[in-house]
């Protein structure tokens, strides 16, 4: 436990910093609830699906192949339903869409959950800078084409990050979606973030009238495996401040579950959400016109880059 969970307080929701998923979800009966989490094999994601189907939950959990979901998921007992997805192959996307329409089943929340961090080096995946496409693109492309699935209060989850706070001065450069101009790791990685941010308050704004949510998360920081690539030097300086800071996994887990299940949660959308609350995010996470551009663009990303349906 860090020294911030030792003296933190909680919140307006009751939860706080070093509320735990398992904590946020006692009580609980989450029998007959449907819950997708994409990236269920690893860190927030396994913890969130453990947690959940603690509480009764079906969890229809992701991971890059249908093996890995199976193996992830099996030693939770309980109700799960594997599915494979490949967030950087839109083909794998839509089959990935496909193969949960098939499933039939309403869907009560659906927590884009996966993501990768800060690439030391510009990759690109169909011609788009790699952490954009895959933790953007990718789930802008999952989470709209399950939308007619959603039950009818259904809750999307969208992990975003402190981190949109590093996007580069114009927010999403929709201009160098390459990355091939001034690319940073971390910068880069900011700007994916702030895309998920936008991507939740813009599918808000959508839902309106509907009964549907969406919402962003910003976990806390945890050492998970998201931490891969990151240099020698910056993975031991976080172990070395991190008794100050870091959240285990289970406080990690406990917004995205607290977002997608709890009643506390039931009427907000549109926000930024930490350590259980709602939480202000920078200026450019509540540009609403940026949002609307980012959608367009990511729309024609989409087209572009096709994906068999
Ligand atoms: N940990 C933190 O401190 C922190 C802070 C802020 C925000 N977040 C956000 O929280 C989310 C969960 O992160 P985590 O800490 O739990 O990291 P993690 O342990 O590395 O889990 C990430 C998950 O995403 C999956 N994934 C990565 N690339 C993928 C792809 N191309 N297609 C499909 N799945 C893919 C991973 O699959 P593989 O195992 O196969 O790679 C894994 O299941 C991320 O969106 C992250 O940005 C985390």
């Amino acid at each position: 436990m860090s020294l911030l969970s030792l003296v933190s307080k909680n919140g307006p929701s009751g939860f706080g910093y070093a509320t735990t998923a398992e904590a946020v979800t006692e009580g609980l009966d989450l029998t007959g609830r449907h819950v997708l989490i994409t990236g269920s094999n690893s860190g927030l994601g396994l913890e969130a699906a453990r947690v959940l189907i603690q509480r009764g939950a079906t969890v229809i959990g992701t991971a890059r192949t249908v093996e890995k979901a199976r193996e992830a998921l099996a030693p939770l007992g309980g109700k799960t339903l594997p599915i494979a997805l490949e967030l950087g192959e839109p083909d794998s996307v839509r089959a990935s869409v496909a193969a949960v329409r098939a499933l039939g089943v309403p869907i009560d929340a659906l927590i884009a959950n996966a993501g990768i961090m800060a690439l030391p080096n510009l990759e690109k995946l169909h011609g788009y800078e790699k952490q954009f496409f895959t933790n953007h693109v990718g789930h802008f492309l999952f989470v709209t084409g399950l939308l007619n699935q959603l039950a009818a209060n259904g809750r999307v989850v969208i992990l975003s990050s402190g981190a949109h706070k590093n996007a580069p001065a114009a927010g999403i450069e929709l201009d160098n979606l390459s990355g091939e101009r001034n690319y940073g790791a971390w910068k880069t990685y900011g700007q994916s973030k702030l895309a998920n941010l936008l991507f939740a308050r813009e599918l808000s704004r959508r839902f309106a009238g509907t009964g549907k949510l969406a919402n962003a998360v910003h976990p806390g920081v945890i050492a998970t495996n998201l931490g891969r690539h990151m240099s020698s030097f910056e993975r031991s300086t976080l172990l070395t401040v991190g008794p100050l800071f870091l959240k285990s996994v289970g406080e990690g887990a406990a917004t995205e579950v607290w977002a997608a299940v709890h009643p506390g949660a039931a009427l907000i959308t549109g926000q930024y959400l930490q350590n259980c609350n709602v939480k202000e995010s920078s200026a450019l996470g509540k540009d609403m016109a940026l949002a609307a551009k980012l959608w367009a663009a990511t729309e024609e990303i989409v087209a572009k880059v096709g994906g068999a349906a």
